[in-house]
């Protein structure tokens, strides 16, 4: 072989290399040719093989032009895989694009019914104070329901509290004062407690009752208390509860439990009406004596708080129901 055939022979096969290079289509064909053209019997590689032909004084051009040949056929291989490389890439970030402008997905995280948020913070005021809290059952005994609290079975007080019986001798408790016989079986005077929970009653659903509601009770006992320590505590608790422009009334009343007994309405700032919350008064010594206290020491005070009526009358509430309906409307808006 001379050199010019040599020189032909390598632009031939540098044309070739181009245009297979420019119809190749996917990774296994440009595999294939890199092995063909690149490969240990490749046509570079079989081109080289006509060096030992030549004559020894050819061989170094030779051998300078197969090299050059040998590096631009890697270089144009390797461009051309880079190139698809570079085309996986694009395709795939085009398929796993994310768009940052869709709205995120959202969660939404639970809150406190209103009247748990309610029941937190009157709990909250009173623990200030010094208050502990308690619980007792729903169900109840008429024996704490009603004989402990000088209910006794033929008073007509009873039939006011007459639920839902389970059987002979329980029932859903209409209040939480029984809470108030069953801290004090257990606790030595003094007694500063209160006890939230749930009530029931037979009473006709309106605007502010509902047959199914909360109360807290409040029980204060110690020496030397009167109805001024209560109307006291309860001055400095609708103060903090429900902060300015709320006015309290309190009025007589009756309750078998206290004496004497008061009720407690109170009046938001623009309304015209006043809305009753509570019942309250002294513990009568014959409730105390019941849990074996010594009334010539003792004395106490005890309130029973309606929750969903603080809550209306914070929030203004014009109807209890609401409580109850589970309307998403109302409740987001605590
Ligand atoms: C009592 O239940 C007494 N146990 C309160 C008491 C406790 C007096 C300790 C003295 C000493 P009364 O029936 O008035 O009292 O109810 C008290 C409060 O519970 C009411 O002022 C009202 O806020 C709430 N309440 C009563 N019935 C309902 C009802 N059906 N729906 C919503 N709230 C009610």
């Amino acid at each position: 072989m001379t050199l010019d055939e040599l020189r032909t022979a390598i632009e031939e096969l540098e044309r070739d290399l181009r245009e297979r290079l420019e119809a190749v289509d996917g990774d296994a064909a440009l595999e294939a040719l890199r092995v063909d053209f690149l490969g240990r019997k490749g046509r570079v590689a079989r081109l080289f093989k006509n060096l030992g032909q030549l004559d020894t004084s050819l061989r170094r051009e030779a051998g300078r032009l197969l090299n050059a040949l040998k590096e631009t056929a890697t270089e144009a291989v390797s461009q051309k895989e880079a190139e698809a490389r570079r085309g996986r890439l694009e395709e795939r970030l085009a398929a796993e694009r994310i768009d940052m402008s869709l709205p995120g997905v959202h969660t939404s995280f639970g809150h406190l019914h209103p009247l748990t948020v309610v029941q937190r913070e009157i709990e909250s005021i009173f623990m200030k104070m010094g208050f502990s809290v308690a619980s007792g059952p729903e169900i109840e005994t008429e024996y704490y329901n009603f004989d402990a609290l000088n209910i006794p079975v033929e008073h007509p007080a009873r039939a006011d509290w007459d639920t839902f019986y389970i059987d002979e001798t329980t029932l859903l408790r209409p209040h939480t004062s029984p809470v108030q016989i069953r801290v004090m079986e257990q606790t030595e005077p003094p007694v500063r407690v209160i006890c939230p929970g749930r009530c029931y009653r037979r009473d006709t659903q309106d605007a502010t009752h509902s047959p199914v509601f909360h109360q807290i009770e409040l029980l204060w006992v110690e020496e030397g208390l009167s109805l001024a320590n209560l109307k006291y505590v309860l001055e400095l608790f609708t103060q903090e509860f429900f902060g300015e422009g709320y006015t309290m009334l309190f009025s007589g009343d009756y309750f078998p439990f206290t004496e004497p007994s008061v009720q407690v309405h109170i009046k938001a700032p623009d309304a015209d009406d006043w809305l009753e919350i509570m019942g309250a008064g002294m513990v009568d010594p014959a409730v105390l004596e019941a849990v074996g206290y010594d009334t010539e020491t003792y004395t106490g005070f005890a309130f029973g708080l309606g929750i969903e009526r603080m809550a209306m009358l914070k929030y203004g509430i014009e109807d209890i129901r609401v409580f109850l309906t589970n309307d998403l409307r109302f409740i987001r808006q605590f």
